[in-house]
C-alpha cells in the first residue's frame, strides 16, 4: 500500500470513492451528500487549511481521508478535524482505514499540529487514538446532533487544557447538517 498527500490531480477519483463508499453503507442520499462535501472541500479550501491522504494499491484508490482546519478564536493551538473517511467497499476490513488515519496523524504531528478532532463512531476511531471529548472542552462549530461522536486527541506536547472557542470550520463544512 502506498500513501499520497496529493489531491488536486485525483480530486474526481477521491470524490467518487466517497460517493460510492457512503452510498453502499448508508444509501444514495448520504453518498451524494458526502461526495459533494469532499469535492467542495478540495475545490474551496485554501491548501494550508486542508490535508488529504489517500491509500493506493497497484494504481487503484483504496481509501481517502480529509483533514480540514478548525480555528479557535481564543486559542493559538493548531487544530484539524478529520472527516470524511472512506475505504473502497471491496477493500474494507483489511486495516486500510486504520493505517491511513495513523499515517495522516503522523504527518500532522510532524507538521506541528496540536490537536486532531473527529466526529463519528467511537468504536472505530478509538482504535487510532481518539477518545471522547466534550463541546465544553473543545467547542464545535455548530451544536452537535450526536455529541457522543465528538472525539479528539492531542498530538505533540501541546498544553492539554480546554480549547478556547468559539471555533470556526472551513466553508465546505459550514452547514449544521454536517454537525
Ligand atoms: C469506516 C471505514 C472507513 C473503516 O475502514 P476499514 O479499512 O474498513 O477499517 P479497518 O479495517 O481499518 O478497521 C476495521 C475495524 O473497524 C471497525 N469498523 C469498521 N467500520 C466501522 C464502523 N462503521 N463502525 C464501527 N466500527 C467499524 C470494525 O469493527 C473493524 O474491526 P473488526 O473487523 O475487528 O470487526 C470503512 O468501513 C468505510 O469506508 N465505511 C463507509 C464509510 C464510513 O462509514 N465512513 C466513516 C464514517 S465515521
Amino acid at each position: 500500500m502506498e500513501f499520497s498527500a496529493e489531491y488536486e490531480v485525483h480530486a474526481a477519483a477521491i470524490a467518487n470513492l466517497f460517493t460510492a463508499s457512503f452510498t453502499a453503507s448508508e444509501g444514495s442520499d448520504e453518498g451524494e451528500l458526502i461526495g459533494a462535501l469532499a469535492r467542495r472541500l478540495m475545490e474551496e479550501t485554501p491548501s494550508e487549511h486542508l490535508r488529504v491522504f489517500t491509500a493506493w494499491n497497484n494504481g487503484e484508490l483504496d481509501g481517502a481521508i480529509i483533514f480540514s482546519r478548525l480555528t479557535f478564536k481564543g486559542d493559538k493551538r493548531v487544530v484539524f478535524v478529520l472527516g470524511p473517511v472512506a475505504v473502497a467497499t471491496k477493500r474494507q476490513r483489511q486495516n486500510i482505514g486504520q493505517r491511513l488515519i495513523a499515517h495522516g496523524l503522523r504527518v500532522l504531528q510532524q507538521e506541528g499540529v496540536d490537536f486532531a478532532a473527529t466526529y463519528g463512531d467511537p468504536r472505530f476511531y478509538e482504535r487510532v487514538g481518539f477518545s471522547t471529548i466534550t463541546e465544553k472542552d473543545v467547542p464545535a462549530p455548530f451544536p452537535l446532533q450526536h455529541p457522543e461522536g465528538w472525539l479528539g486527541q492531542f498530538l505533540n506536547n501541546a498544553t492539554k487544557t480546554p480549547l478556547q472557542g468559539p471555533s470556526r470550520c472551513v466553508t465546505a463544512f459550514d452547514d449544521p447538517i454536517f454537525w
